[in-house]
C-alpha cells in the first residue's frame, strides 16, 4: 500500500453514521476511508480525541462575497475567512454585485479579485443578462448556474434562458418572490407562492432544473414537494434564520433583523425546521449577506451567516432538534446539486475536512465575527460546538482561530454538464 500524506483517525460522519475511522489523504484528495486498523502508513498521523468529530468541509450554495464596488461591506478575503471559521470550504457567490455578474466583463473582474483573495474554493453564479448571447458566453466560461431575482421573473428572455440552462445541464437558482405583489403589498407570503407557481410551470415547460433558494413558508415546501412528486427536476434550500427565527424577532430587533424574504410566522419557521429534520429540504444555505451597521439601521436586508451555520446546525443536532444526517444538507446534498466532488468523506473527493469540537461551547458574538459585518440576529445564542480545524484539499487551512493558508489559495470550481453528471 502506498504511503498517504495524512491520516486522520477518530470519530467521523461517514455514509450516514458516526463511525471510528481513518481518513487517508493523498495530495488534494481523500485516498480512502477505512477502519483505523487498516489505515495506510502516512507521513503525518493525526489522532482526534474524544469529543472531536471529523466532518467533510461544508458547501454553502448561497453567499454574497460582495467585493469590488461593495468591498466596504465584504471582500473575498474577509468573506472566505468567515467561511473558514465556520467550517465551510466551498462558497457559491451570487451575482448581485457591483458590477453585476450578468456579463463576461462582470465575471472577469470578479474572478480577478476572487483568485487573489479567496481562502476557500468557490464557484460563481451568473445573473440574468438582457441578451441571451451573453448568458451563453457566461455558461461557456463555467459559471455554476443562473441566479434569478424577483425582477428577473418577468424578463422577455426568461423561458429561453431556462431552456439554455437545461441544455447546458446547470441549475437555475430562483429567489421566489413576485415583484408585482411586492410592489403592491410588500413582502407578503403570497409573493413567494405566486413566484413559485409561475416558476414551477416554467420548469415543466423547459425541463430546467430549478433550485428554489431560501424558501420560508410551509406552503412553499409543500408546493415544491408536490412538483417533485409530479416528476419535475426541482430542489430547495432554506436558511438557518428561517429555521430558527420568526417575525417576533423582527419586531424585537427591527431593521437589524430585516432580510428578504422576511422572517415569517412561528408556524412557518417550525415547518422549515421540520422539513430540515426530515431531510425534505435539499440543502441548507447561509445566504451570507453582509452590510454595514449604518446600512442595516437604514433597513438593508440580510446579515452575515457563514461562520454560524455549521455551529448552529451542530447545536440543533446536539439538542436533538435535527438528526445528524441533516449535516448533509450543508455538504453532500448541495455539492451534488452543483456537481462538485466535495462535501463527503469519500475516496477521490476533495480532502476538505473539518474537525468540530463538541465538548467546547460558545456564544454567538457579532463583534468577534470575521466578516466585515459585525452584527447578527443570533447574538447571544449558545453554541454547543466549535469549528476547531479546517483542511482545504489536504492542506491545513485553519487551526484554532489561526489562518494557515495564503490569500488566493481558494480555487475556482467550474459548473456545467461535466460536473453535473459526475457521479
Ligand atoms: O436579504 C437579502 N439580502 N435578500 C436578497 O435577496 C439579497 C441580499 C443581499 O444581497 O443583501
Ligand atoms: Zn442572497
Amino acid at each position: 500500500m502506498s504511503k498517504a500524506d495524512l491520516v486522520i483517525t477518530g470519530k467521523a460522519y461517514v455514509g450516514g453514521a458516526v463511525l471510528r475511522v481513518a481518513v487517508a489523504v493523498e495530495g488534494e484528495e481523500i485516498a480512502c476511508v477505512s477502519s483505523p486498523a487498516s489505515a495506510p502508513p502516512a507521513e503525518e498521523v493525526v489522532e482526534l480525541d474524544e469529543g472531536k468529530l471529523l466532518l467533510p468541509g461544508m458547501v454553502d450554495m448561497h453567499v454574497h462575497m460582495r467585493d469590488l464596488e461593495l468591498s466596504y461591506k465584504e471582500d473575498w478575503y474577509t468573506g472566505t475567512l468567515s467561511a473558514l471559521a465556520g467550517g465551510v470550504t466551498f462558497v457559491a457567490d451570487m451575482p448581485n454585485t457591483r458590477p453585476a455578474t450578468n456579463s463576461v466583463r462582470g465575471l472577469e473582474v470578479k474572478l480577478r479579485e476572487a483568485s487573489r483573495k479567496a481562502l476557500v474554493d468557490y464557484g460563481i453564479y451568473a445573473g440574468l443578462p438582457s441578451d441571451l448571447k451573453e448568458l451563453e458566453a457566461l455558461l461557456s466560461r463555467g459559471v455554476l448556474g443562473l441566479k434569478l431575482y424577483p425582477e428577473d421573473l418577468g424578463s422577455p428572455i426568461l423561458e429561453r434562458a431556462l431552456e439554455l440552462c437545461a441544455m447546458e445541464g446547470v441549475p437555475v437558482v430562483v429567489h421566489p418572490e413576485d415583484r408585482e405583489i411586492i410592489e403592491k403589498r410588500g413582502r407578503v407570503p403570497e409573493a413567494e407562492i405566486r413566484a413559485l407557481e409561475k416558476m414551477i410551470l416554467l420548469a415543466s415547460r423547459t425541463g430546467a432544473h430549478l433550485h428554489f433558494t431560501h424558501v420560508s413558508l410551509r406552503e412553499s415546501v409543500r408546493r415544491i414537494l408536490e412538483g417533485k412528486l409530479s416528476g419535475l427536476s426541482l430542489s430547495m434550500d432554506a436558511t438557518l434564520h428561517h429555521m430558527l427565527l420568526d417575525e417576533g424577532v423582527s419586531r424585537r430587533l427591527g431593521p437589524l433583523a430585516a432580510v428578504n424574504p422576511p422572517l415569517r410566522s412561528g408556524d412557518d419557521r417550525l415547518a422549515i425546521l421540520s422539513a430540515a429534520s426530515k431531510c425534505l429540504l435539499d440543502a441548507v444555505a447561509s445566504d451570507h449577506a453582509p452590510h454595514t451597521l449604518e446600512e442595516k439601521v437604514a433597513g438593508a436586508p440580510g446579515f452575515p451567516g457563514l461562520e454560524l451555520a455549521l455551529p448552529l446546525l451542530l447545536t440543533l443536532v446536539e439538542d436533538g432538534l435535527l438528526p445528524l444526517s441533516s449535516l448533509e444538507l450543508y455538504s453532500s446534498r448541495p455539492a451534488k446539486i452543483l456537481g462538485l466532488r466535495k462535501g463527503s468523506l469519500a475516496p477521490r473527493w476533495d480532502a476538505d475536512l473539518v474537525v468540530a469540537d463538541l465538548k467546547r461551547e460558545g456564544v454567538v458574538s457579532g463583534s468577534k465575527m470575521r466578516s466585515k459585518a459585525k452584527f447578527t440576529p443570533f447574538e447571544g445564542f449558545a453554541l454547543r460546538a466549535v469549528v476547531e480545524r479546517v483542511y482545504l484539499r489536504g492542506s491545513l487551512a485553519y487551526d484554532d482561530g489561526e489562518v494557515l493558508l495564503k490569500p488566493g489559495s481558494g480555487r475556482l470550481v467550474r459548473g456545467g454538464r461535466r460536473n453535473w453528471t459526475r457521479d
